[in-house]
């Protein structure tokens, strides 16, 4: 598990393992457009602002990546929390 903060929302909450950000962005009340949620249709785009991701969607390149994309449908982070966006 790790830490997720969004940064605009002004909410950090705990990610376990198995549970998407999205998904907790969701419990957490912080809206996210989503669609396919399984990494694929970029719907879900946002940047990451600290911390190490760890992407796994199969849509951003790797200069998107050089730029912060993110995708927090699939996407997670190396390090022990991950500053969002959001
Ligand atoms: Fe489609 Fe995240 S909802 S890439």
């Amino acid at each position: 598990e790790f830490e997720v903060e969004f940064a605009r929302s002004g909410v950090t909450a705990t990610v376990p393992a198995g549970v998407s950000i999205l998904d907790v962005a969701t419990a957490e009340g912080v809206f996210v457009v989503r669609s396919c949620s399984e990494g694929v249709c970029g719907t879900c785009e946002t940047v990451v602002l600290d911390g190490e991701p760890d992407h796994r969607d199969s849509v951003l390149g790797d200069d998107d990546r050089a730029e912060g994309c993110f995708m927090p449908c699939v996407s997670r982070a190396c390090s022990d929390r991950l500053v969002l966006d959001l």
